[in-house]
This record gives structure tokens, C-alpha cells and sequence, in this order.
């Protein structure tokens, strides 16, 4: 049997929803991961083949102000699943992120390249994935970008400011590959059910800017809003963001067969599943 830990999130839902009988979905209420005791009853108890973590704390700008809480989470959270894993001889299979590069590679990352994060999130993520790296069964899935129909995502956001506005300015200077969590969840399943063991990079196909989503967003929806380019120091979050952290995904495609479809498509997808919102 296998656990999804954070089920009721944007990931953890769809995963669930994919996964059908072969799992069960807990969140917060059912498991704190940042309370040991939990974590150990919890696991301990139930027994399970194979955990996977899709909780997280993930306002990116949020960990900022936030250190104890994202490291907490993020870092050592993963630490008692993956102490709780190690002691049931059960696989953690832990969601990670493109953050933990600091984009100035100039080419897609490769799972063996040296992680380098620019945010708190980015190193609490890189934490968890040390400590995931602390059960001897570990899978570590990098994705990026993810919108989904559970979540709060930049489609949704895009969508909602395109009803109220013509005109709009996003960042073009920000790269990478905009991920539906459905063809996520689909390669998690497919890298579990090939025993894949150690870290994976896993996204939809092709890249963009998110200006260039945000046109796509617009286009395929049928919504005619002007996107203006926008540089990220003018954005002035206060997080830093890689400026391109393309994830190269071909040892998931090698060691399971799955290739993600190019990210347009995967929008399409998600669109006409997407119910319809009536003022
Ligand atoms: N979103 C992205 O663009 C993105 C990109 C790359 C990687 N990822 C990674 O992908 C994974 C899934 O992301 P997501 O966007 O689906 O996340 P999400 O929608 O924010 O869901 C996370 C879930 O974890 C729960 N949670 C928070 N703290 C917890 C705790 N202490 N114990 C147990 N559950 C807790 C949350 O509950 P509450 O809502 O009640 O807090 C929520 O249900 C995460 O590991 C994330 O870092 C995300």
C-alpha cells in the first residue's frame, strides 16, 4: 500500500486521485511531519510499502520571513518520514524542486549537477532531499512550475486577472517548464513502478518564459489580454529566482519510458478539465 503524505494539496490530490486503491491520503490532521511522534505512530502503524511527500511549505516568498517554519517543514519533516521509511524498510519517495539550482547554468539540469539554491525555500528543499537521502529506499523527484486543479496556481491567476483586466505585465526573464501536476503525478507513478531508486528530474516538455505562459494562458483560453515584459528586479520579490532552471528529464525517460508531453499541450489538457466559473 502507499501513503500520500500532504494528499489534500495541489500534487497530493491528483497523485491520490491517479493512484485510486493502491493509496491513501493523509494531510496535516492525520500527519504533522514536522512532529516525529506522528510521524513514527503513524507510519509505524500502518505499515506501508511506499510514502510519498508531497507536503511542504511552498509560498516561496512566505520562507523568506519564515526560516524555522519552512526549514522545519521542508527540511527536517522529511527527516523523521524518512527515519520512519528507514525503519519499516519502506521507499520515501520525496518531491523536490528546480530551486535548488541557481539557474545560471545556460542548459538544462541534469540530475548530477551541483544543487546551488538562491532562496529559503530553495535550501529547505535541498535540506529535505539530504535528509529523504538518509533512507536507504529514497526516490527524490524534481519538478517545477506546477499548476494543477487543487491549488493555487499561476493559470488560475492569470485567468482571474484576465477577466478583469486587458492590459497586463509579467517577467520574461524567468525560464522554465510549466508542469501539470496530472502528467507529474503520472511520472511518480511510472518511476515507483519501474523500482527507480535515487534522484529524478521530471516536467513537461519545452520552455517558456512566464510572459510566454501567460500569452498561452490567454490564447488558449480565448481571452484577449496584451501581456507587456517585466524584468524580476522590477517584480522585486523577496525571493530570489533562478533565471533558468530547465530540468533536463531524460534518465526518466530512459529507466521508465515516460516522456511528459510539450507543456501547450499539457495547458490544453487542463483547461478542458478545468470547470467552468460563472460570475
Ligand atoms: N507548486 C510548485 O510550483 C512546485 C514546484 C516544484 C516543486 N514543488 C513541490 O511539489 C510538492 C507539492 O507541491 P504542491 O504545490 O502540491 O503543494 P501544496 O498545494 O502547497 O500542498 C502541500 C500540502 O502539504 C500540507 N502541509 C503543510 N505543512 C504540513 C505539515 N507540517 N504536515 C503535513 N502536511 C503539511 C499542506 O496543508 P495546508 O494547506 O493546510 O498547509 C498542503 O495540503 C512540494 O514538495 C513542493 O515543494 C512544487
Amino acid at each position: 500500500m502507499i501513503l500520500v503524505v500532504g494528499a489534500h494539496g495541489m500534487l497530493g490530490t491528483d497523485l491520490l486521485a491517479l493512484l485510486g486503491d493502491r493509496a491513501i491520503g493523509v494531510d496535516v490532521a492525520e500527519i504533522d511531519i514536522t512532529s516525529p511522534e506522528s510521524v513514527l505512530n503513524f507510519v509505524g502503524t500502518l505499515k506501508p510499502k511506499v510514502v510519498i511527500n508531497c507536503a511542504a511549505y511552498t509560498d516561496v516568498d512566505g520562507c523568506e520571513g519564515n526560516i524555522e517554519t519552512a526549514m522545519s517543514v521542508n527540511g527536517e519533516g522529511v527527516g523523521y518520514l524518512a527515519m520512519a521509511c528507514r525503519d519499516i524498510g519502506a521507499l520515501l519517495v520525496q518531491i523536490s524542486t528546480d530551486y535548488v539550482f541557481d539557474g545560471g547554468k545556460g542548459s538544462p539540469y541534469s540530475e548530477d549537477d551541483a544543487p546551488c539554491p538562491l532562496s529559503v525555500y530553495g535550501e529547505s528543499k535541498l535540506a529535505g532531499e539530504m535528509n529523504a537521502s538518509f533512507c536507504p529506499e529514497h526516490l527524490i523527484i524534481r519538478a517545477q512550475w506546477l499548476y494543477g486543479l487543487h491549488g493555487k496556481n499561476f493559470v488560475e491567476t492569470m485567468l482571474k486577472l484576465g477577466t478583469e483586466k486587458s492590459e497586463l505585465t509579467v517577467v520574461d526573464d524567468q525560464i522554465g517548464s510549466p508542469t501539470w501536476t496530472v502528467d507529474l503525478a503520472r511520472a511518480i507513478i511510472a518511476l515507483i513502478d519501474n523500482g527507480c531508486r535515487g534522484t529524478y528530474h521530471a516536467a513537461n516538455a519545452e520552455y517558456c518564459s512566464w510572459n510566454g505562459f501567460a500569452k498561452a494562458i490567454f490564447e488558449e483560453a480565448g481571452l484577449e489580454v496584451v501581456v507587456k515584459p517585466m524584468t524580476t528586479t522590477a517584480l522585486n520579490r523577496p525571493a530570489r529566482r533562478p533565471h533558468c532552471s530547465t530540468l533536463d528529464c531524460t534518465k526518466l525517460a530512459g529507466d521508465t519510458g515516460f516522456i511528459a508531453q510539450p507543456w501547450r499541450s499539457a495547458l490544453r489538457d487542463y483547461l478542458k478539465l478545468r470547470p467552468v466559473h460563472t460570475p
